[in-house]
């Protein structure tokens, strides 16, 4: 008998159910209206003319509207109108910053923008009901509460102070303008935008291209309550050349990146090449990709195991960076794993995200999917599928959840980001359990998630001990992805990022420049 995977819908779902009447409602309303997504530029919307569609993925033919295309110009107006907002925005009290924010996080937690955000979610990135709530709706909230809160912890971090003498540590943001440019796969990373704002810092702000409309309806929630004009402005396009202008600007003062190892390295790269021209030294915060292990130890609870592999690998498409994508299995326990992974994996519902019983949506855009193509019919030829492996661009752009089977731990289904419902399995001899835990750290260049399953506690901490640096987020009996701000503060280290945790005070410090005021009385 099968076990449950989880759930594809919120709880109290159930067919006829308010919650999933005006779901329904929301996304006919979405689809009835379309969109046209203009930029954002000092409180002013400018439309640009130069189009790109916003489309659906799991229905790739069907155009939910259009976003107009920044340059050059609207990216240098954009930081104008910033560092204007900055004069004033950064010498509010703190209570009239967070109040927009704070005001938005409860209309996003009470009332029609949930259901509004979580249908564009659904739309345009082909979230699940499930996996938009969680993103959308209530991680967008935690960030935003956990800004205001962190913000006034790190302000109670004060030096000390003598008789007639008074120190203060006064936390000043940034001088210049935040660059947030943010990625496709969580409507809730719009919170790298939000969060430097909050301190005081003003933002250009450049979204992923294939999500964009989720961009804008958070900036039509913010200014529905209360931002005021000038403090995030956003530019839609192409990053290339938003980031040329951004990158190259005098007034930098920081970048907070999600998204591809490669993109974070040119932006590094170009940084470095211009720091001459800087008035401060910028900051580079990023968070960037994975290869997520999960490693079973013969002492494993197999159930558990199985159920951690199926959500940890194909929630969201696997298009998470903490997604599993390599496991490392003891023969002991393979066949009775791959028993319970097969019979899983075929039960899963993959299709059309906005029906709740879907599991498995489609992947973001047609390059993506070609490239999962051809990496699964190059795992055909080579006679590694357990079950799945094969992808359908008819309609939509679906790839099977897949389980491969690898002889070579040094593959590149073991090694290599795929970002696609795919998880890469090595089978180790039990025996061979210390080799398998440097095998587990060396593979990959990254440092992002990681989970191991044990019932015995000292496999436990041998891993814990052997794998320090290899996950900047490390599970014990669950699956790797799903961190939960305040709970697993989300960031890794090597290849994946600069580690500056998403949601805490650590993250927050990074765009606040302290001045020590020594005042003797
Ligand atoms: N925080 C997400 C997770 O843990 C990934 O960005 O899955």
């Amino acid at each position: 008998a099968l076990f449950p995977i989880g759930p594809t819908a919120p709880r109290g779902y159930a067919a006829g159910s308010p919650e999933r009447t005006s779901t329904a409602k929301a996304l006919d309303d979405i689809r009835a209206a379309g969109c046209d997504v203009p930029n954002l530029i000092g409180g002013g919307v400018v439309r640009t003319g130069r189009l790109m569609p916003v489309v659906t993925p799991h229905e790739h033919a069907y155009r939910l509207g259009q976003v107009h295309r920044a340059g050059q110009e609207e990216t240098i107006r954009a930081i104008e109108a910033a560092t204007a907002a900055s004069a004033w925005w950064g010498r509010l009290p703190w209570e009239d910053r967070a109040a927009p924010f704070l005001r938005a996080a409860d209309m996003l937690e009470h009332g029609p923008w949930r259901d509004r955000l979580n249908a564009a979610t659904m739309l345009e990135l082909s979230k699940t009901t499930y996996q938009a709530d969680i993103d959308a709706a209530c991680e967008t909230v935690d960030f935003i509460r956990a800004n205001v809160k962190n913000m006034l912890d790190m302000y109670d971090v004060q030096p000390g102070s003598l008789p007639g003498m008074w120190n203060q540590a006064e936390y000043r943001p940034l001088e210049g303008f935040v660059f947030a440019v943010t990625p496709f796969n969580f409507t809730c990373m719009n919170n790298l935008a939000f969060a430097p704002a909050v301190l005081g810092n003003t933002v250009v702000w450049k979204p992923a291209e294939s999500a964009s409309l989720v961009a804008h309806m958070s900036m039509e929630l913010l200014r529905e309550a209360g931002l005021p004009d000038g403090v995030i402005n956003v530019v839609y396009g192409d990053g290339p050349e938003i980031g040329a202008v951004a990158l190259g600007h005098r007034d930098l003062a920081a970048v907070h990146f999600t998204g591809s190892t490669a993109t974070f390295q040119h932006i590094w790269h170009t940084v470095g090449a211009n720091v001459a021209s800087y008035r401060n030294y910028p900051r580079l915060i990023g968070e960037t990709g994975g290869k997520d292990f999960i490693l079973a130890h013969p002492s494993a609870d197999l159930d558990a195991l199985a159920v951690a592999c199926v959500r940890g690998a194909y929630e969201y498409q696997g298009q998470k960076c903490s997604a599993a994508s390599r496991l490392y299995a003891p023969r002991s326990l393979w066949p009775a794993l791959k028993e319970r992974l097969i019979a899983l994996t075929e039960s899963v519902v993959v299709g059309d995200p906005t029906d709740p019983e879907t599991f498995v949506g489609a992947v973001i855009n047609a390059r993506q999917h070609a490239k999962h193509a051809e990496a699964l019919a190059r795992a055909r030829a080579e006679k590694l599928v357990v079950v799945g492996g094969r992808t359908d661009d008819s309609l939509g752009w679906f790839v099977d959840p897949t389980v491969l089977e690898v002889d070579d731990p040094t593959s590149p289904f073991m090694t290599q980001e795929l970002f696609a419902p795919v998880l890469t399995t090595y089978v180790y001899d039990d025996s061979a359990w210390a080799q398998v835990l440097r095998l587990v750290d060396e593979s990959t260049s990254y440092g992002l998630t990681g989970a191991v399953f044990a019932a015995d506690p000292a496999a436990v901490m041998q891993a814990e001990h052997a794998l320090r640096y290899t996950a900047g987020n490390f599970y014990v009996n669950d699956k790797p992805t799903g961190s939960v701000v305040g709970q697993q503060p989300f960031g890794g280290a090597r290849a994946s990022g600069t580690n500056d945790k998403a949601g805490t005070v650590w993250n927050l410090i990074r765009f606040s420049s302290p001045r020590s005021i020594k005042r003797n009385h």
